[in-house]
């Protein structure tokens, strides 16, 4: 008869440290707050330029780097958590205006330019994951998954074997085991599992539906005697004024 709850708590340690390279095609997701390591290239061979493409013009922020050092850098302008060092361009606490599509030059001594575009995505960690479980009255067992981070992507299993996706899932009735929740990005991962027992039988909830079908049928009887007294009264305003203007009338014909 009863709901139980017991509570579990499946910690994955989200990454503190995300590695990327100027080399990859795929995009760099990387969490808010936590460190990047962006991999450049050898420094000693080349002069580069780490430009940010915002409106493909000469006003978009850039940063050059001589010889394993950052000069000019209007890119990280008053930013002492980002450095170069060894040809990675190190971020230590991402933050989100770090997302974007990035351009690296790189010029050899001969002068001549190559390039290549990377597109960083910051997101942030998931956090705790809360997962709750309602029983409605027709009987549908309803398990609500939420945390914060974003984007979330959720997914259930039930004593192991996967359900659909989604944030919100009614189950059966009967639903008895493990009941676990995960949440991921790109950059984390976490989950909640708790332990169901099948919902209540129905006759609890069938009495409290009786309950406020009363109240509401009382409601209604209340509302019913209320608006015949009121146009009862409106009747007996209505057949005054009738007799009165027979009257009137009346008078009017024997003149
Ligand atoms: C990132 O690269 C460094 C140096 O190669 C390595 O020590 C570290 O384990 C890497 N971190 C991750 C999360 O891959
Ligand atoms: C990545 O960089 C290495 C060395 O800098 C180079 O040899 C390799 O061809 C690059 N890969 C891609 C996919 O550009
Ligand atoms: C649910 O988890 C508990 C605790 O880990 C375990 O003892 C129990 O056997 C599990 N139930 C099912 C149906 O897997």
């Amino acid at each position: 008869m009863k709901l139980i709850f017991g509570l579990m708590l499946l910690k994955t340690a989200a990454c503190l440290e995300v590695n990327c390279s100027f080399n990859q095609s795929d995009p760099c997701y990387t969490a808010l707050g936590h460190k990047l390591n962006l991999l450049m290239v050898d420094t000693s061979r080349y002069d580069l330029k780490i430009l940010k493409i915002i409106n493909f013009n000469s006003d978009d922020p850039v940063c050059r780097v001589k010889n394993d050092m950052m000069k000019e850098c209007d890119l990280f302008n008053k930013r002492p958590e980002v450095s170069v060092i060894n040809g990675i361009l190190i971020i230590n606490g991402v933050i989100r205006a770090d997302s974007g599509t990035y351009r690296l030059i790189l010029e050899d001594s001969y002068g001549r330019e190559t390039s290549r575009d990377l597109q960083v995505i910051v997101e942030a960690p998931i956090g705790s994951v809360e997962v709750s479980i309602i029983c409605s009255s027709s009987g549908v067992m309803r398990a609500s998954c939420s945390s914060d981070g974003d984007p979330l992507l959720f997914s259930w299993t039930l004593n192991g074997d996967p359900l659909m996706d989604g944030n919100i899932i009614d189950l059966d009735e009967g639903t008895d085991g493990n009941i676990s929740c995960s949440v991921k990005n790109h950059v984390s991962h976490q989950q909640k599992t708790v332990s169901v027992k099948h919902c209540p039988e129905s006759v609890v909830f069938v009495l409290v539906w009786c309950f406020q079908m009363m109240f509401l049928l009382g409601l209604l009887g209340g509302f019913h005697i209320y608006m015949r007294h009121t146009s009862g009264k409106k009747q007996e305003d209505q057949q005054v004024r009738m007799s009165r203007f027979r009257e009137g009338h009346e008078h009017t014909a024997e003149d």
